[in-house]
């Protein structure tokens, strides 16, 4: 299955969720990959200072919009999950990530400031959608922190953008900011809360994609 992890939004935690979803799908025992389409080549650069006695994730860069489609179908005969680490750049790139897609995971902070930055990622998805309908697609929220009945009021705010949102959110934990210098997922940390909250994600999203009859989860 094909995943891609997109907001047109900097800074929302596309890479953090990318490479920390194929941790936990190549520890599952699925052959993952991500492709990095950030022109600024994070989990490039995270692969390349990922311990090799760590389960093997294949990071390619690809930067040409226009080649994308095909990347990643090359990539998908020989991969079970192929994650696309999205851009935030206003490009071309957003258009063909949502198509080049089976489902979409749109990780969003929960701020006013956030949902508002939404607008132009909707365009771009209802403009894709006029291309292929059906495009499954949903919110995370990230950088979660407890802290009132504020969140109930913003998962209502987010669900009016008509897509759902997934009922794992990742929280705000230095585990994310310091696995990710030496090339790993929180699921490979001592931290216990973090790697749970990642097997849940995992599950919700394998899950979902079973459902839709992206994956067999009893072959794998
Ligand atoms: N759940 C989290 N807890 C703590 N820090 C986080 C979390 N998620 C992301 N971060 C940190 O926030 C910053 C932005 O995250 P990240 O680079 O994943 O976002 P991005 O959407 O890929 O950004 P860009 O749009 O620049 O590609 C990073 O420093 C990252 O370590
Ligand atoms: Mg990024």
């Amino acid at each position: 299955m094909k995943i891609g992890i997109t907001n047109l939004k900097g800074g929302v935690g596309k890479t953090t969720i990318s490479q920390n979803l194929a941790v936990c799908f190549a520890s599952m025992g699925f052959k993952t990959c991500i492709v990095d389409t950030d022109t600024n080549q994070n989990s490039l650069a995270w692969s390349g200072v990922r311990d090799e006695g760590l389960a093997n994730i294949t990071v390619v860069g690809a930067t040409d919009a226009k080649a994308l489609g095909k990347t990643v179908e090359n990539l998908h005969r020989d991969y079970e999950v192929v994650i696309i680490d999205g851009t935030p750049s206003l490009s071309e790139m957003t258009t063909r990530i949502i198509l080049s897609s089976d489902m979409l995971i749109i990780p969003i902070l929960p701020s006013a400031h956030d949902f508002r930055a939404m607008q132009p990622f909707f365009e771009r998805y209802e403009q894709a959608k006029e291309f292929r309908s059906d495009i499954p697609a949903y919110f995370l929220i990230n950088q979660f922190s407890h802290s009132g009945n504020i969140y109930k009021g913003m998962r209502e705010a987010i669900g009016n953008f008509g897509l759902e949102v997934l009922k794992s959110n990742v929280n705000k934990r230095a585990a994310y900011v310091e696995t990710a210098l030496d090339g790993r997922g929180v699921y490979e940390s001592g931290d216990n809360k973090a790697k749970s909250e990642m097997v849940e994600l995992t599950k919700e999203i394998l899950e979902k994609a079973e459902n839709l009859g992206l994956i067999k989860i009893s072959e794998s």
